[in-house]
């Protein structure tokens, strides 16, 4: 097995280190190649190119494995609460009893946020989008905590920050939607966990207690499970570059928010529910939908297909598609979009274009189909994608503060006008 890789340039041969990693990815570092060569690599998106090296997450998209330190996606979605995958993402693993119970009443402490923030809200115009106000109001979190902003907290200092952060993105999620709705806030009760906190204050009454649905509890868990951390992608590889220049949790999961927001990133869950909703309106004729997706000249792309590391079934997607058959079948509802998502499916993977680009259904596919019946509207399934993301991206930030990593500053090779002058 090789453990060097030679690039010869100009006639001379350079040798350069070949890294494995313990799951056997192959990596060539290339961290003298410019001192060496002169050189720098290109590479448009970071197709091919390794920022790091992570204990994080695992996954292998041409066989479709998903893996949160070493435990398969599929075990953890059956069997663990998703403050429990929290707590293996950000501290490396599953908690005991006592940890757990320690780590939900850290958390229960913490779930208020500052009165003052409330104020937010009234500058919002009343239709701005979720996500806008999600990304300024945890930004707005370093305002009110201060001692966050200090690059080298102690350990007890920056797990209070993470407390913080993973307790109060609950409320901000729930004020978001209940203000949106015109509802009065309903505040935090320390007697329930995360999730059914989190669903108390979104569809709680003020006036009487409440039962939460177990089959919602069970649908809610599941999905922010499978979307707690994904290694290197778009609004994590955000996070980890703005916090590598010192900068506050907060902000910097404030960046990874607004990164997930992209309709080609976490936007697409919103981006497939208004597809469907398009299609259905139209008709319901998916083979027209699918010959567009295919038109080179038309800009309309299959939303919720695709993905840049999966060339195989997305695994979330697999258990996502199972869980929406039954929490409809258990909540008796029949969603004539969820009928048109599966025959676009179907027809998707019998068409040779597809096929051949090795499209398809992601993690997105489905998931709006489940937060809609559990009675979202489609301006908060980003928001609830961040939700489930939070401990992902916290546990990458804090492996990438821990191990003291360089700043991120990418390379680039310059192509615009030279040697002008002033007259
Ligand atoms: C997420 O990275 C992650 O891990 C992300 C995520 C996570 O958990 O963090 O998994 C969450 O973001 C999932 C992806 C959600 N996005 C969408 O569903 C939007 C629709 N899909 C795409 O736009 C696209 O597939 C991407 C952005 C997801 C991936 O794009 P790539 O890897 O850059 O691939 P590409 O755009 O170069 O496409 C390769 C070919 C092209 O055709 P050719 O030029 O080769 O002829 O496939 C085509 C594309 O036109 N193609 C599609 C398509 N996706 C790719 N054609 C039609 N419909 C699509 N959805």
């Amino acid at each position: 097995m090789s453990t060097t890789a030679e690039i010869k340039i100009d006639g001379q041969t350079y040798e350069f280190p070949v890294i494995t990693g313990t799951e056997g990815e192959k990596a060539i570092d290339i961290s003298k190649l410019r001192d060496l060569t002169g050189h720098i690599t290109l590479d448009f998106g970071y197709k091919n190119t390794g920022s790091t090296k992570s204990a994080i997450t695992f996954l292998d998209g041409e066989q479709g494995v998903l893996k949160y330190r070493g435990y398969p996606i599929e075990e953890l979605a059956e069997k663990a609460s998703f403050l429990e995958v929290a707590y293996l993402l950000i501290y490396g693993e599953l908690p005991s009893k006592e940890t757990l119970d320690k780590f939900q009443k850290e958390i229960s402490m913490h779930t208020l946020i500052h009165e003052d923030m409330k104020k937010f809200f009234d500058g919002y115009p009343s239709k701005s989008h979720p996500m806008a106000q999600l990304s300024s109001l945890v930004c707005s979190l370093s305002t009110f905590y201060p001692e966050s902003l200090e690059p080298n907290q102690t350990e007890e200092e920056k797990n209070l920050t993470i407390i913080k952060m993973l307790a109060k993105m609950t409320t901000i999620v729930a004020f978001i939607y209940k203000k949106s709705l015109g509802h009065p806030l309903i505040y935090p009760k320390n007697k329930y966990d995360y999730i059914t906190n989190y669903l108390w204050m979104t569809f709680g009454q003020r006036t009487e207690d409440f039962e939460p649905n177990p089959k919602v509890v069970s649908a809610m868990n599941k999905l922010l499970i499978l979307h707690a951390d994904h290694e290197q992608n778009c609004s994590t590889s955000t996070v980890r570059i703005v916090g590598s220049s010192d900068c506050n949790l907060y902000a910097s999961i404030s960046a990874g928010i607004s990164a997930l927001w992209g309709p080609l990133h976490g936007g697409a869950n919103q981006a497939v529910i208004e597809m469907l909703e398009k299609i259905k309106a139209d008709g319901g004729d998916t083979d027209k939908w699918i010959a567009k997706a295919k038109d080179k000249n038309d800009p309309f792309r299959m939303m919720g297909f695709g993905h840049r590391v999966y060339k195989n079934f997305d695994p979330r997607a697999k258990i996502i598609k199972k869980a929406c058959d039954d929490i409809l079948e258990s909540l008796g509802i029949n969603d004539p979009v969820l009928e048109i998502a599966k025959k676009l499916e179907q027809a998707a993977l019998t068409d040779q274009y597809f096929i051949d680009r090795k499209l398809y259904p992601n993690v997105d596919f489905y998931s709006g189909i489940i937060y809609r019946a559990l009675g979202f509207p489609s301006e908060m399934f980003t928001v609830l994608f961040a939700l489930g993301r939070l401990p992902g991206w916290i546990a990458q930030w804090k492996e990438m503060r821990t191990n003291k990593e360089p700043i991120g500053r990418p390379r680039q090779v310059y192509v615009g006008d030279v040697d002008k002058h002033m007259k």
